[in-house]
């Protein structure tokens, strides 16, 4: 649930959403403005816009497109293009919707809210300028009512300039998040207008008092005396709390507070085992008249630092096993649904991995929504290390958006900024931190740096963030001991799945746990250093998934970033096995590389096992290749003469034989098997199912080259939205319905349309029987949309 979803009871708050039939126009439309474009476009506070920004302009030869778009992933590469961004045009695009509004709506507010739009937007409701925001991951609104047409159509333009970069990943471009429309009565709860937190109220945690803080605008003629009414309902809906309080509104006053506190017994607080979440009803009345309502999700928990023992929440030590991400996923590039970060996040927990660094600017807001619901936690960081009035702006916009997630137990002002080795980075990070401690006094802040530790910025800081530089780590430490320390950025460790030679035509590198670039380390050494030193809260590994762009060590053909744990679609690299090993609590025994080497019997092959058993024995074809205890926070190496056929191992603790592993070496493709993540979907228009396929042979063994080209075809009530494989150097398309395996493997997402029944995928390859896969659309409420 985002913050302040309409509630039910409310009967005048309404939350739209706005992503269904916008046109588009990539590039900028020719349109023979009088002036200059800036004049057409941008001078338009008094007269109307010209050309795409005004009502009268022809967009029916444009595209329709629902949100979220991302314009980026549908070109084509380009070796002239920047390789950093992925090697796809950006440019310039435009979006165009029309809506209607009913009479009725005369004398609400409107507001038109952005999660995020890449990037330098300029948005026009019926032809005049609104309003521009050049950052591409901030989210931010406008109140819109001064200029609609009630009992009329309506224009919403918006014009996107992705031709500047914001960081040095691939960012996509377009309307990539959602887009709402949210109508209030002129007394309201402002967006983002609530924080509610909590803490133990006595010693033994029984009780826990919740502070809420509203905040209401008037925008009427009439002053508004009334009640504010904040219930607190568990999630069963059922109420644990209630608190009135009177307020009195004058007309037009700004955005004023309300504080309440209410105190729950014995709650249950939120966990990364149990994520429970409660959520607070707001209900705002002028005199008896209901005039406002929202809900707000949240959860109770305590978070500490101790600069000896690292990070606590709710007082038992956790220690942060955390992964680093950009928003960008196989298929649908930057336009991630709603549906899919929990397919990632699923991936994450799978290794072990508890937390989670938005690198490095605000996430989606469904993000900390799966967050919060899964118990992931979240480092939430600003787009830059900047006290500029746009800076604070973007600041500011973060915290007041997701300072009510319990998922988020740090803020990161900023990454590898070079400006924070001086005395001014320190002065920045002081004015941030007032900001985080005004807006948020609940919550700590950190910076991810990469130089600089000691200076002014060390003393600012919370929480002392360091990414990579291993031998700082107890340096720094013993000068400052009183100073909590987190590893913000570590690892960048490098790997293609499946691959065990370099292949530097192909842009290929070893998935081998070897070290290839200068300031980063293997899995091994990257964990060892977090793990080995108590005062050291946790480790955030560049990266857990693969990204476009930052393509590392060879460019072109490649077009990825090769850091991940898992790749862009979400298959495991070995490296996955190695973190799971000593991350989770599940018994690991993996062995690579695959078992496929024709044309290399004799000779000699790096073997290795990923396990947390105390010993694990190799096997040859029966013949045992020796039993080793596996030391802690490593590996198992065996130098194997190839022969075809099975290398087994056993894995024990106790001298009981706790797993079991091997891998075969098969024979030629034989089969396809399809692998839904999920039986049953929504038929809400937005659910997805991600449907992994692999290439078998007659035995049901994925084989390890497979490179076949399939073909996917859908019935029923869903569309393909975008398929991958996880080669880096792929410049197959994106949203087609085809995609060659890699290493055995590609992918398939699904979304449902509105309609119910069943989604019957198949796949064909040349030579090999079609596969299929049912899955059930079940007819579900539609979210409100216009
Ligand atoms: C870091 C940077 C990341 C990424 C990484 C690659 O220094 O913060 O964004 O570029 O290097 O190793």
């Amino acid at each position: 649930m985002s913050e302040q979803t309409p509630s039910p009871a409310d009967s005048t708050r309404q939350r739209f959403l706005f992503d269904p039939h916008w046109r588009f126009f990539q590039g900028e439309p020719d349109f023979n403005p009088a002036g200059s474009p800036e004049d057409a476009f941008f001078q338009a506070h008094l007269l109307p816009a010209a050309g795409p920004a005004g009502v009268d302009f022809d967009d029916q030869a444009w595209r329709l497109v629902d949100l979220p778009h991302d314009w980026a992933v549908e070109g084509t590469f380009d070796p002239q293009a920047e390789p950093n961004h992925g090697s796809r045009p950006t440019g310039i695009g435009w979006y165009r919707k029309s809506f209607s509004l009913a009479e009725e709506d005369r004398g609400k507010r409107i507001y038109l809210e952005f999660d995020g739009a890449f990037r330098d937007s300029t948005v026009w409701i019926n032809g005049y300028l609104v309003g521009r925001q050049p950052s591409g991951y901030t989210s931010f609104h406008y109140d819109i009512s001064d200029l609609l047409n009630f009992g009329g159509t309506n224009l919403v333009a918006v014009r996107l300039d992705a031709t500047q970069f914001e960081g040095w990943w691939y960012e996509g471009a377009g309307l990539y998040r959602h887009v709402w429309l949210l109508k209030v009565s002129p007394v309201h709860v402002i967006p983002w207008g609530v924080f509610v937190h909590a803490q133990p109220a006595g010693p033994e945690g029984a009780a826990w008092e919740v502070t809420v803080e509203t905040e209401l605008a008037n925008q009427s003629e009439q002053a508004c005396d009334g009640i504010i009414i904040s219930t607190i309902l568990d999630a069963a809906d059922n109420v644990v709390a209630t608190v009135r309080s009177e307020l009195s509104l004058a007309s037009g006053a700004r955005p004023s507070a309300v504080k309440q506190s209410a105190q729950i017994d014995h709650p249950r607080v939120w966990s990364l085992d149990d994520p429970y979440l409660y959520h607070l009803k707001t209900e705002l009345h002028c005199g008896d008249r209901p005039v406002d309502g929202c809900e707000t999700s949240f959860g109770l928990r305590t978070l500490r630092f101790d600069a000896q023992q690292g990070f606590f929440l709710n007082e038992q030590p956790v220690k942060l096993k955390g992964t680093c991400n950009h928003q960008d996923h196989a298929g649908v590039g930057v336009a991630i649904p709603d549906q899919l970060y929990e397919y990632r996040i699923r991936r994450l927990q799978e290794m072990g991995c508890n937390a989670y660094r938005c690198s490095h600017n605000p996430p989606a807001p469904e993000l900390l929504d799966a967050c919060d619901r899964m118990g992931m936690l979240v480092m939430d960081e600003t787009r830059h290390l900047d006290s500029s009035p746009q800076g604070l702006f973007e600041l500011e916009s973060l915290l007041r958006r997701d300072r009510n997630h319990p998922c988020i137990f740090l803020w990161s002002l900023g990454n590898e900024e070079p400006i924070q080795k001086t005395d001014a980075g320190g002065r920045i990070a002081a004015s941030l931190k007032r900001l985080v401690h005004r807006l948020d006094p609940t919550r700590q802040v950190t910076q991810a740096m990469n130089g600089g530790w000691g200076g002014l910025n060390s003393d600012v800081l919370d929480v002392q963030g360091f990414n990579y530089n291993i031998q700082e780590y107890d340096a720094f430490h013993e000068k400052f001991p009183g100073k909590p320390c987190l590893v913000t950025e570590s690892g960048s460790t490098v790997g293609t799945r499946g691959i065990y030679t370099a292949d530097p035509q192909q842009g290929f590198v070893s998935a081998y746990d070897h070290n290839y670039l200068p300031w980063p380390a293997s899995a091994e050494d990257t964990w060892k250093a977090a793990a080995h030193r108590p005062f050291v809260s946790g480790t955030f590994v560049w990266t857990g998934f693969d990204y476009r762009g930052e393509p590392t060590p060879y460019k072109w053909p490649c077009v990825n970033s090769h850091f991940g744990i898992l790749d862009t679609c979400g298959f495991p690299k070995d490296n996955f096995f190695y973190y799971q090993s000593w991350w989770s609590q599940r018994t690991v025994l993996h062995i690579l590389p695959h078992w496929n080497w024709p044309g290399r019997e004799g000779q000699m092959i790096d073997v290795w096992c990923f396990s947390n058993c105390a010993e694990v024995e190799l096997f040859l074809n029966g013949t045992s290749l020796g039993r080793q205890a596996v030391p802690e926070n490593s590996h198992l190496e065996w130098p194997v003469a190839y022969a075809p056929g099975v290398l087994a191992a056993r894995g024990y603790r106790d001298n009981q034989e706790i797993a079991y592993a091997e891998r075969r070496t098969t024979g030629a493709p034989a089969r396809l098997t399809l692998h839904p993540d999920r039986k049953t979907i929504c038929a809400d228009g937005e659910d997805v199912v991600v449907v992994n396929v692999s290439v078998e042979d007659e035995h049901g063994l994925v084989v390890p080259y497979a490179t076949d080209l399939v073909h996917f075809r859908v019935s029923g009530g869903a569309r393909i939205l975008g398929v991958g494989n996880g080669n880096p150097s792929s410049h197959e398309a994106d949203q087609a319905s085809q995609r060659s395996a890699f290493g055995g493997l590609c992918q398939v997402i699904l979304q449902a349309t509105t309609q119910p029944g069943e989604i019957l995928l198949v796949a064909e390859a040349q030579g090999l029987p079609h596969a299929g896969a049912a899955i059930k659309a079940e007819e579900s409420a539609l979210r409100p949309r216009m």
